[in-house]
């Protein structure tokens, strides 16, 4: 079975007022979408009820972090309870953002998805190297390591609730897309490597999204690579534009 096309929008700590949250969401709400896309929103945690009111139904909406507890004392956090409990299907763990300024390892980003698809989320797990690495060659050994914690921690069935998010650090926010050809070798090393650390079931089943500098105007030959299933994008999804990148195989 072919796997479905999906497409996130990471609003990060955008929007800023209650005009703009609901001109986001008219925006999508008046748009014609293909059909046959998943679209996810994740708006920032306070947001997130408020913008499911008003969201067409057919676009879900995800937080962009959770702790690993159900409860207790960890002013400012979220637990993926709460979530399930307000009816949130999904979260973005593993940010590279979350990894970098919030100091969180890839054992931590392991946990908080265990905890997440234990209390039935789905996890937009994001992986993905720095500059450095990639020009030391280093592209499939970092991302690997990241995907390993993960691993080791979930059954086989789990992984149906895993979208794979490769997010080069090199290409968040810098307008420095990667090119569709680095795209897809680097999704077809993590396709490689789910078939050889957990299943050729996984491996096939698994949607593997691209994520940096996505645009309306580099989408459409970044979707037609063989191993990308769509996108999560940040600031353009902040843009009547990604409507264009939801629609990208149209
Ligand atoms: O999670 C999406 C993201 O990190 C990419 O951001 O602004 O480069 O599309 P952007």
């Amino acid at each position: 079975m072919p796997r479905q096309f999906f497409v996130g929008g990471n609003f990060k700590m955008n929007p800023i007022t209650r005009e703009s949250k609901l001109a986001l969401a008219k925006t999508l709400n008046d748009a014609q979408i293909d059909p046959s896309v998943e679209v996810v929103i994740a708006p920032p945690a306070i947001y997130l009820l408020s913008l499911r009111e008003v969201i067409r139904p057919d676009v879900k909406v995800a937080a962009q972090n959770a702790h690993y507890k159900p409860n207790g004392a960890f002013t400012g956090e979220i637990s993926p309870a709460m979530l399930a409990d307000a009816q949130i299907p999904y979260v973005i763990l593993g940010h590279s953002e979350r990894r970098t300024l919030f100091h969180e390892t890839s054992d931590l980003v392991a946990q908080k998805t265990r905890a997440a698809i234990e209390t039935g989320l789905s996890v937009i797990l994001c992986v993905g190297e720095t500059l450095a690495e990639r020009e030391s060659n280093k592209t499939t050994q970092v991302i690997e390591e990241q995907l390993k914690p993960v691993v080791d921690t979930l059954s086989e069935e789990q992984w149906s609730k895993i979208v794979v998010a490769y997010e080069p650090v090199w290409a968040i926010g810098t307008g420095k897309v990667a090119t569709a050809a680095q795209a897809q070798e680097t999704h077809a090393a993590i396709r490689a490597f789910l078939a050889k650390a957990v299943s050729p079931a996984v491996s096939e089943n698994t949607r593997i999204i691209y994520g940096g500098s996505v645009t309306a105007a580099n989408c459409k030959e970044l979707s037609k690579q063989l191993d990308v299933d769509g996108f999560l994008v940040g600031g353009a999804s902040l843009k009547p534009e990604f409507v264009d990148i939801i629609n990208a195989r149209k």
